[in-house]
């Protein structure tokens, strides 16, 4: 089988490099084109002429991975994505094959108006296409930040690794904290050390917003000692890619929590090895930079809502964009802020109730945790019967049920809501549009509210086409198990074109 990274793009012709000893075994029609090799210590250089730039970056075809496996990320895609990244997320693989479907070339730009954890900017930027990203969770916003940020120096960032690991081990041992420690090639830095001189936490104000459990104390407060430390750095954009190296170590290895998908709370963990995970991660982070560190696409994040793109996005966008390769929340009972809860409050994103409340207010209503008596979105979709419908039957049901949990009685006004919200989003978003601009939106199907079926691509459809977008398709992406029902539901995306 080929598998092979593409070495050199600026002629026409094509340098691979291949493992002495892997099997080669050429598919391409262009096969026989094969016109010289050349043996350089381990690797064979092999030339191929004309072969497609984009060539490294083509989709697997997605039907070799099977439904279980569609969503998960790839180990060849994982460098940068990794670095943090959301359960409820899409992966690597989804955005190149829209890259490619849509024949998305350089100089096109690309939007992703719910851009989570950046999955889309680092496919687009890996890819060396332009692309911007929305998202009003500060903490996702961040990370997409930090992982569009490439062109930070390894070196520089190996001796603040240096720094960071010595002033921790430091205070640590100054404070009587044992962290088993054992790294065999510490870096060196020419920093100078600090000392944290007493034992941090967090106030009232945080614990109030940190679900109860979720972290023990001797992991929080090495994690605090570390953030203490990696706060002393004075350039914004070194002191951030240690602070998601830090949210890394706090969701995967400091806090009792899994996602499953929904974040839930383990068994307490009394302590963990902090510095070992830390280092060990960052210094992955330094070696993914390291493969792109050359490369001067430029991306950009915005902390917004995009139901009000007019807000966010320069005029001189209008009528530009030529692609959206994103997946909104659905209608469910899923909460993001929620489940990025615990990092946010530790690295100090959210720090009060009116902070996530203020988050929460410029979300699209797609759980009841975000609805409040002041929304109005749903008055956009009053014409649209078959929404209404639905979540007329919502309500009914619930009386029929004799569910009057207050949650419970906000779930039809979620699907109302929800689908007005994305109304206001298609409707601010078309003067940003090329004509023919194509959009793929990733939506799942839903029966969260009382098992009452929501076609979420299809309604998300009709909607689209009466501001002027063409239907193109939905296409099944995967099915997934509905955690109420144990049925399969649909996955979908929604692609439409700009008229
Ligand atoms: C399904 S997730 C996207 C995940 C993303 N594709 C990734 O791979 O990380 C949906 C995202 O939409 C964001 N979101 C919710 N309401 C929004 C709004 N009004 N404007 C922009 N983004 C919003 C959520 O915070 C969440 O990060």
């Amino acid at each position: 089988m080929l598998r092979a990274s593409i070495r050199a793009t600026k002629t026409n012709i094509t340098i691979v490099q291949l493992k002495i000893g892997a099997q080669i075994k050429m598919q391409r029609r262009g096969a026989n084109h094969l016109l010289r090799y050349i043996d350089i210590h381990d690797s064979l250089y092999i030339w191929l002429p004309n072969m497609n730039i984009r060539e490294e970056h083509r989709m697997k075809n997605i039907a070799d991975i099977g439904n279980g496996k569609r969503n998960q990320m790839l180990e060849e895609d994982s460098a940068i994505h990794n670095w943090y990244q959301f359960i409820l997320g899409y992966p690597p693989h989804l955005v190149k094959y829209y890259l490619n479907e849509f024949n998305i070339q350089q100089g096109d730009i690309v939007l992703d108006p719910f851009c989570g954890t950046g999955t889309t900017l680092v496919e687009c930027l890996k890819n060396n296409i332009k692309s911007i990203g929305i998202e009003p969770n500060p903490i996702a916003c961040f990370a997409s930040r930090v992982k569009i940020t490439i062109t930070l120096d390894p070196n520089e960032l190996r001796n603040y690794l240096g720094f960071i690991l010595n002033s921790s081990k430091l205070s640590f041992k100054h404070l009587g904290i044992k962290d088993d420690y054992f790294i065999v090639d510490e870096p060196k830095t020419k920093k100078h050390i600090v000392l944290i001189k007493s034992i941090p936490g967090l106030n009232e104000e945080k614990w109030k917003v940190v679900p109860t459990g979720f972290i023990s104390k001797k992991p929080l407060v090495k994690v605090l000692i570390i953030k203490e430390v990696i706060n002393q750095i004075e350039d914004t954009r070194i002191k951030d890619f240690f602070k998601l190296s830090l949210a890394n170590l706090i969701v995967k290895r400091a806090g009792n929590i899994a996602f499953g998908p929904e974040i839930g709370r383990t068994a307490p963990k009394e302590d963990i090895e902090a510095l070992n995970y830390y280092f060990s991660q960052s210094n992955r982070m330094i070696a993914d930079l390291e493969k792109f560190k050359h490369n001067d696409t430029k991306a950009m994040i915005i902390n917004g809502d995009s139901r009000n793109l007019d807000h966010y996005l320069d005029n001189k966008l209008l009528g530009k964009i030529n692609f959206i390769i994103t997946s909104p929340p659905y209608p469910n009972e899923k909460d993001y802020t929620r489940s990025t809860r615990l990092e946010s409050v530790i690295l100090d994103f959210i720090n009060s109730k009116d902070d996530v409340r203020e988050v929460k207010t410029n979300l699209l209503r797609s759980n009841s945790r975000t609805i409040y008596v002041t929304d109005t979105d749903g008055e956009c979709i009053k014409g649209f019967d078959r929404i209404c419908k639905i979540a007329d039957e919502i309500e009914k049901k619930r009386l029929q049920l004799k569910k009057n949990s207050g949650f419970e009685k906000l779930y039809h006004k979620i699907v109302r809501h929800y689908f007005g919200g994305m109304y206001l989003h298609l409707k601010s978003l078309k003067p940003y549009l090329a004509k023919n601009a194509k959009l793929a939106y990733v939506v799942g199907d839903q029966m969260s509210f009382f098992r009452v079926y929501i076609p979420t691509a299809e309604l998300l459809a009709e909607v689209a086409e009466s501001l002027g977008y063409r239907l193109v398709k939905i296409e099944l992406w995967r099915t997934r198990l509905a955690t109420v029902t144990k049925q399969q539901i649909n996955e979908n995306v929604l692609v439409l074109e700009n008229l």
